[in-house]
């Protein structure tokens, strides 16, 4: 035996090192993670069938990895994948236009049953977004800067069904509120009325052509004009690229749903010159309002994953979604901000109270979903 292992050779006694053990584990580990999380995005949310054509877009920001688990699980449900990789623009939505292969992109996307977008700089709101809706064949899902780690904890480990019927009570409670305020620690104190017209949006719920975000949020656009107050982004803020968490708050000054004042310290002054640089008035309204609800998320800096933290609110300014069914705002881009810990009271009652969901409709379900690490002991 003792021979035996003397004579053997070099590359074998080598092996250990070249591949350490922990590592090795590791990197298994996350490609089964991402295995298991994109077959369950591919199959159970957006309900991919046999036979169908699913494009995967992406761009040179993307995570590779989570690409081609997307591409994998699709084939392994039998439908036929197209990954589309751009060089990833300065831009988002319509600003990224000149910069990428429009037609092709248009061409690929409005003729597939599945979408998924992958990229860091997103096609949402752009061209390729537009024909895609128009065209009503797609089944689009907006995963921009979806990453190995964020889909693990915002897609993977968490229980769908649970967090869709929580939303799903969310809608509920917001479609029959009507006159709503909510301030938050870091300086929000801004009121807005709803119109009960307008749809009240479970995002994730995927049952049929149309656009999708991820699960985990909730989402509607308040009457414009009746937005009034102070609006304190203090988690983070993108696009630009130059923000993402904030050091200080970026406090939005808003009369009749435009924004009139930046105020704060660089950060404002960099986020003030971003949104006048498009010379465009629509940049500077206020789009829609959204509930962050999904358990696995944390505040990282990426939009995706931020905008979904348990419990914060986030606005977004710009172009608006037909989804909305409100004013359909059309702007050159589109930018989203977190407010954290918000208390929010609509017509005398409490929804949300330092960043807890408290309403009676929704306290039960909202404790057996929240984080365990902000439950707190009985
Ligand atoms: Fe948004």
């Amino acid at each position: 035996m003792k021979a035996i292992l003397k004579r053997a050779p070099a590359s074998l006694k080598d092996e250990p090192k070249n591949l350490p053990k922990r590592k090795t584990m590791s990197g298994r580990r996350k490609s089964d993670d991402n295995a298991r999380t994109a077959k369950k995005l591919v199959g159970d949310i957006m309900k991919t069938r046999p036979g169908e054509t699913v494009a995967i877009t992406c761009d040179t920001e993307s995570d590779e990895a989570f690409v081609s688990a997307a591409a994998e699980a699709a084939t392994s449900f039998g439908a036929r994948p197209i990954v589309i990789r751009v060089n990833a623009p300065p831009h988002v939505g319509r600003a990224a236009e000149p910069y990428l292969p429009l037609d092709s992109l248009v061409g690929a996307v409005r003729e597939s049953d599945v979408w998924i977008e992958l990229n860091g700089k997103w096609l949402l709101y752009s061209k390729v977004w537009e024909e895609a809706m128009q065209r009503k064949r797609t089944r689009y899902m907006c995963l921009v800067g979806m990453n190995s780690d964020m889909a693990r904890r915002c897609i993977g480990e968490v229980d769908v069904g649970r967090v869709l019927d929580f939303q799903r009570k969310l809608q509920e409670v917001t479609k029959a509120s009507k006159h709503m305020r909510y301030t938050t620690p870091g300086g929000t104190d801004v009121r807005f009325e709803n119109d009960a017209k307008r749809p009240v949006l479970v995002e994730g719920d995927v049952s049929g052509p149309g656009e999708y975000m991820l699960f985990g949020q909730v989402d509607w656009a308040p009457l414009e004009e009746s937005i009034e107050g102070t609006i304190a982004f203090d988690g983070s803020v993108n696009p630009p690229d130059e923000l993402g968490l904030l050091r200080r708050p970026i406090k939005l000054d808003v009369k009749g749903g435009r924004v009139v004042g930046v105020r704060g310290g660089h950060e404002a002054v960099v986020y003030e010159k971003w949104l006048k640089s498009f010379n465009d008035e629509g940049m500077l309204k206020l789009a829609h309002l959204s509930y962050g609800c999904n358990p696995g998320a944390k505040l990282t800096g990426n939009v995706l994953e931020d905008e979904r933290i348990w419990g914060v609110l986030e606005w977004g300014l710009g172009n608006q979604s037909g989804t909305f069914g409100a004013k359909e705002i059309v702007a050159s881009s589109h930018s989203d901000g977190i407010t954290l810990k918000p208390t929010l009271e609509a017509d005398g009652s409490l929804i949300i109270r330092d960043g807890e969901f408290v309403h009676p409709a929704l306290a039960d379900s909202a404790r057996a979903l929240m984080p365990a690490k902000r439950k707190k002991p009985k």
